[in-house]
């Protein structure tokens, strides 16, 4: 599967194509199966995106009512925290958009156990798509970002999270970060119809180049994991995130 690459010459306009492609995807998906199920990512990268989803002409062209907003990794704090990225996708478009509660699914990341937090969460996911026991849920689009040493969602170099094929939901211990994590797990973002990475920066010009030349190793490049097996691959870059990139 080659992944598709889209290079926007500014943040900004990535931001515009990512929010094109969100809308096209659910008016697809909601004419196609009667609903949206998007997974966001946290981070900074996204904030402009939901930022421009909140505004016209996206906030009136969605169909809100169909549209079910998941996530893809928190981190291990309460919703109203400065850190949560559910904060800060609630601040940056929940508040502005129609959407019902019931349709959004947010991770409960605040539960001092982890491992409960991540078991509801998956509980969570297999009530939304009405999964038998072992299915994976088929997210219409995952959005994802990438760290500096190649984490994407929580999944950080070396972590026992990456080699899960079991549960759709980890709580593992980030070492750099001195704390844990929930994170979706690599089978449930490789059984989406569609993933996009979204970076930009030149700090992010060496990672991208390594995990999109560099020899495949996924517990050192964890964005190297991603692969989805019946769906699209897209990186959605900006001009500086694609500087070191073979052309
Ligand atoms: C998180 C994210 C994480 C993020 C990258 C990139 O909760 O932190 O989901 O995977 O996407 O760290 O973050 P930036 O967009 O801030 O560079």
């Amino acid at each position: 599967m080659t992944p598709e690459l889209h290079i926007s010459p500014s943040p900004p306009a990535l931001a515009e194509e990512a929010a094109q492609r969100f809308a096209t995807l659910a008016s697809a998906a909601i004419e196609a199966r009667g609903r949206f199920v998007v997974a966001l990512s946290g981070g900074s990268t996204p904030k402009v995106l939901l930022g421009l989803l909140a505004q016209p002409p996206y906030r009136d062209a969605l169909a809100w009512d169909f549209v079910h907003i998941a996530w893809g990794d928190e981190r291990c704090v309460p919703p109203d925290d400065a850190q949560s990225n559910y904060r800060m996708a609630r601040e940056a478009l929940l508040a502005h958009v129609p959407i019902p509660a019931l349709n959004i699914h947010r991770m409960p990341a605040e539960n001092p156990n982890h491992e409960i937090a991540a078991a509801e969460y998956a509980a969570t996911l297999r009530a939304l798509f009405g999964l038998a026991a072992s299915a994976l849920p088929r997210f219409d689009l995952i959005h994802l970002g990438l760290g500096t040493e190649g984490h994407t969602a929580s999944l950080f170099p070396g972590s026992p999270a990456l080699r899960e094929r079991e549960r759709l939901v980890a709580a593992p211990w980030v070492e750099k970060l001195n704390a844990h994590r929930i994170t979706v797990t690599p089978p449930v973002l490789n059984a989406a119809r569609e993933v996009h990475f979204l970076v930009a920066g030149a700090e992010k010009a060496d990672i991208v180049r390594d995990i999109l030349h560099a020899p495949h190793n996924p517990d050192e490049l964890p964005a190297q994991s991603v692969a989805p097996i019946d769906g699209r691959l897209v990186w959605l870059l900006d001009t500086a995130a694609a500087a070191k990139l073979e052309r």
